[in-house]
């Protein structure tokens, strides 16, 4: 990485940015879907068939967030989100809410949040209350037993896509930290970016299916690296 060309940088997380704070990512050894088929809980077809369920699987992922808290990794990107002078984008697959909660605020949720939910029958979105769920009123419409946890489903379009494109296609540096890259749209970032002229990093515990696509992969915690690596991008600022 060279000075003066990072001037816009788009960065990816996936769940091992929040495995170090104790959340469980959902492809490790004991990952959210070794307890659960993703067809029972994360479609909107198990919703409707057994929206308790449901229901239950994201109450038990909200409960937990009370006892976690950002890690390092979370704490260096919002440093690097007030202290970068470009463009910055933060792109998050996960619903936790550990990345505001470090102070990021160039921050985007493509896959919705834990700490929302939705209603289906006045299509508001709201703080998630907590005693909340199956037979939750809506606290705009009034509408009860219509509330969903406002989280991207498989099947279901992420939110924001135009304008993750948009900084994809302008960016100088495109970093994707802890994920797999078994899911997409977010596994074709990284093509996206390198297509338009980005420079690419990976950080993650492992390589990931996409390694390949990187210009750059480093293999290690993300608690440990991650602030490395701002640190290093804040020296050519
Ligand atoms: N530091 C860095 N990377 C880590 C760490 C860590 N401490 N711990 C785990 N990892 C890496 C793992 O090696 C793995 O490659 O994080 C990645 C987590 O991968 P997944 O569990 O597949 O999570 P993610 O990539 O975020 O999943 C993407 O899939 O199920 C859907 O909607 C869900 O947003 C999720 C999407």
């Amino acid at each position: 990485m060279s000075r003066g060309s990072l001037g816009r940088i788009v960065i990816l997380t996936g769940a091992g940015v929040s495995a170090e704070s104790g959340l469980a990512t959902f492809r490790g050894p004991d990952g959210l879907w070794e307890g659960h088929r993703v067809e029972d809980v994360c479609t909107p077809e198990a919703f409707q068939r057994d929206p308790a369920l449901v229901h239950a699987f994201y109450d038990a992922r909200r409960a937990k967030l009370g006892s976690v808290k950002p890690n390092a990794a979370h704490e260096t990107l919002a440093k690097l989100d007030a202290q970068w002078p470009g463009e910055l984008l933060l792109v998050t697959q996960n619903v936790d809410d550990l990345h505001e909660r470090a102070g990021s605020k160039r921050l985007l949720h493509m896959h919705g949040e834990l700490t929302k939910g939705w209603c289906r029958s006045c299509d508001e979105r709201f703080a998630w209350s907590g005693d909340m769920g199956q037979s939750a009123r809506c606290s705009s419409c009034g509408t009860a037993g219509q509330v969903r946890p406002d989280i991207v489903w498989f099947g279901e379009m992420p939110y924001d896509m135009e304008r993750i494109d948009e900084a994809l296609q302008h960016a100088d540096l495109f970093v994707s930290i802890g994920t797999s890259g078994a899911v997409y749209p977010a596994a074709g970032f990284v093509q996206t970016a390198r297509y338009c002229g980005a420079q690419t990093l990976e950080i993650n515990l492992e390589p990931s299916l996409g390694s390949t696509f990187f210009d750059e992969s480093r293999i290690g915690p993300a608690g440990k690296l991650v602030p490395e690596w701002v640190d290093e991008v804040l020296s050519l600022a």
